[in-house]
């Protein structure tokens, strides 16, 4: 078999940065491109200043400072890339759509299309074209029909499916040691040799019993399937924590005896403000979607209740502090939707503050990541969804104030919710804090109890 010596990925984002430079580290013999469409987005990934990644993932810097123009490159040339490589992967951003059928629901395709459509426009010989973004079942039938379409003579393509399991702030363990690498490709011998030659860049690491071979649609849905499980044990969890409090039970203690036992296992069963993330609200509205496509309604409902209840979650936390708030202040403490990532896509901090916006209160942040014009344009493209006018949404975000350090932001208000479990929090001097006010926290992670035993001043909620 011929190896592979050039590969490239379409997308510079939390997928293709880490993945790229993981395989780049293990594979020295195999040139990497990466490349994308966002001039500043490669520029932060050439920069020599490592701490101005657009990523910042534990490991990660580290790992570019090693390969980074050795044998990984970051940059806008797409279709030099596309020629040069033997191996494409397709790791572009596939948010819900928001306009158009499947609105609220469905993934928007139109990014991975026009990867598509660029690779058969310009690709002079065969190329293997890997789907690494997650993606609703059947995509790569859709991606087969773009790319010859639009092949030149004689150019052929092999689609194969490779989901991406990292989780964002372990992404370098992730990859380092995944649970399984999924390869789903198809049964035809060049479907085969496809699938073969991204396996033996795997093993370069992962033992051979790790790497999954199945066929392309088991993969598609494989990805989408497994987020849906972890979300749904996430649901499950914070669903009884408002039965907890009603009957006066401890999420903590109920979630310990749950996950003791064997068959169940502990982990993905911490409570919180709820979910967040690019993956489990898009990947289960995709397979609602999907569901429906299919007339399995009951199906497509089962789904849809995990995505409620993480709905009622975040509205549940949010209540709380209202009650809590006499003097329309309130502090929120983190913004990214957990620990150790900059990333704040479809973080609940989103949902917690819309939902105290609109009730009049003016919100303090503080996050130890998230950048102020992230958090403004988190607010403000939520406010855009909901058909605000820009005069609308410049009035909400005069009650929005970000702060660089903890204590101003808590300076601020009375309350405290806590969205983000940042380690940090658990290391304030909080006996100090609660000597110059009395301050109530209602603990969006559950992670302070302990740490303010023996505080009077706190009013302190958890979930
Ligand atoms: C997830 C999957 O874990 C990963 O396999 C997939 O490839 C992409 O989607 P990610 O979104 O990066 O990864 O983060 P994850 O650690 O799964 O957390 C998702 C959300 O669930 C976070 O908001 C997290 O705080 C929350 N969570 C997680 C809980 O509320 N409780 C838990 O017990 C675990
Ligand atoms: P993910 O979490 O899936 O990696 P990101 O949004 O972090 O998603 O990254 C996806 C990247 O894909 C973005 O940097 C975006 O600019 C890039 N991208 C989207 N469409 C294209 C395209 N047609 N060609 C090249 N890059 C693209």
């Amino acid at each position: 078999m011929i190896k592979v010596k050039n590969i490239c990925c379409i997308g510079a984002g939390y997928v293709g940065g880490p993945t790229m430079a993981v395989i780049a580290q293990k594979c020295p013999e195999i040139n990497v491109r990466v490349v994308d469409l966002d001039k500043d987005k490669i520029n932060a990934w050439n920069d020599s200043d490592l701490s101005n990644l657009p990523v910042k993932e534990p490991g990660l810097s580290d790992i570019i400072k090693k390969v980074r123009n050795k044998n990984l490159f970051f940059s806008n040339d797409i279709d030099d890339a596309i020629i040069k490589s033997d191996m494409i992967f397709i790791a572009v951003n596939t948010p819900t759509k928001t306009s158009g059928e499947g609105k609220g629901m469905a993934a928007d395709l139109k990014y991975v299309i026009s990867c598509a459509e660029n690779i058969a426009r310009v690709a002079t010989k065969d190329k293997i074209v890997i789907e690494k973004s997650t993606l609703p079942v059947r995509t790569a039938e859709k991606l087969k029909e773009i790319l010859s379409k639009n092949a030149k003579p004689n150019v052929n393509f092999d689609i194969i499916s490779n989901p991406e399991f990292l989780a964002e702030g372990t992404a370098i363990n992730d990859l380092y040691k995944s649970d399984r690498v999924l390869i789903g490709g198809d049964n035809s011998a060049r479907g085969k040799n496809a699938v073969d030659k991204l396996v033996n860049i795997y093993t370069k690491w992962i033992p051979k019993n790790k790497i999954i071979t199945t066929n392309v649609w088991s993969s598609e849905l494989s990805k989408l399937a497994s987020n849906a499980m972890l979300a749904q044990r996430i649901s499950s969890i914070n669903s009884l924590s408002a039965l907890c409090e009603a009957t006066g039970a401890d999420t903590d203690e109920v979630s310990k005896v749950i996950g003791l036992d064997k068959r169940i296992g502990p982990r993905f069963l911490k409570a919180s403000v709820g979910f967040g993330g690019s993956c489990f609200q898009k990947d289960i509205l995709n397979l609602v979607y999907l569901c429906r496509g299919y007339q399995l309604n009951e199906v497509a409902d089962y789904w849809e209740q995990v995505i409620k209840i993480n709905d009622y979650q975040k509205s549940r936390f949010s209540k709380k502090i209202l009650e809590l708030t006499k003097d329309n202040n309130v502090t929120l403490l983190g913004w990214a939707f957990k620990k150790n990532t900059n990333d704040s896509r479809e973080s609940a901090a989103i949902y917690v503050s819309e939902i105290l916006i609109n009730n009049n209160i003016t919100i303090h942040i503080y996050d130890p990541m998230v950048s102020e014009q992230r958090i403004l344009l988190d607010l403000k493209l939520l406010f855009e969804y909901k058909n605000f006018s820009k005069k609308e949404i410049d009035k909400k975000l005069m009650n929005v104030n970000i702060y660089k350090t903890h204590n101003e932001a808590i300076n601020n208000s009375k309350v405290i919710g806590l969205v983000t479990e940042w380690d940090e929090f658990i290391e304030y001097d909080w006996e100090e804090i609660s000597q110059k006010s009395n301050i109530s926290i209602v603990d969006g992670r559950n992670i302070l109890g302990q740490r303010l035993n023996n505080i009077n001043n706190i009013k302190y909620f958890k979930l």
